[in-house]
């Protein structure tokens, strides 16, 4: 009876102990700048939409981790320092800070 109790007692430790729940967010490509390139610019920045870029530059596209790198600085200037990508506006300041962390992590 007391080595039940035990075992129902370590398994709900286990859950609620979830690290994951509590730690700051990880921002690397795969658990964020990909989602947030994906969300605000790979509509129109994308090497697989030739017809409905909306004026985007052939060429300028952020399909890849390695094209983000590539164009970095254009990047922090148009999303962050003078906020007109995406065209519309509408990144949510969560969002505007997340992506700053998440640049800033770049090649570190
Ligand atoms: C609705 C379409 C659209 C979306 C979404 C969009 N862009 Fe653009 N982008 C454009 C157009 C049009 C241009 C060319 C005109 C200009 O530079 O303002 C452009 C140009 C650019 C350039 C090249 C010009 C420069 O300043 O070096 C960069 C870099 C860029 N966008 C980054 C982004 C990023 C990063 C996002 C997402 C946060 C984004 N864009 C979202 C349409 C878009």
């Amino acid at each position: 009876m007391m080595l039940l109790w035990l075992l129902a007692c370590g398994g709900g430790e286990e859950e609620s102990g979830d690290p994951t729940c509590v730690e700051p967010p990880v921002v690397t490509w795969d658990s964020y700048g990909h989602i947030f390139m994906t969300t605000y610019c790979v509509s129109c920045h994308s090497v697989y939409n030739v017809d409905h870029r909306f004026g985007a530059p052939l060429g300028v596209d952020f399909d890849t981790e390695a094209d983000l790198i590539r164009q970095v600085e254009r990047v922090r200037v148009r999303v962050i320092e003078e906020q007109t990508m995406p065209v519309a506006g509408g990144v949510f300041a969560d969002d505007l800070l997340l992506f700053e962390r998440y640049l800033g992590c770049l090649g570190e």
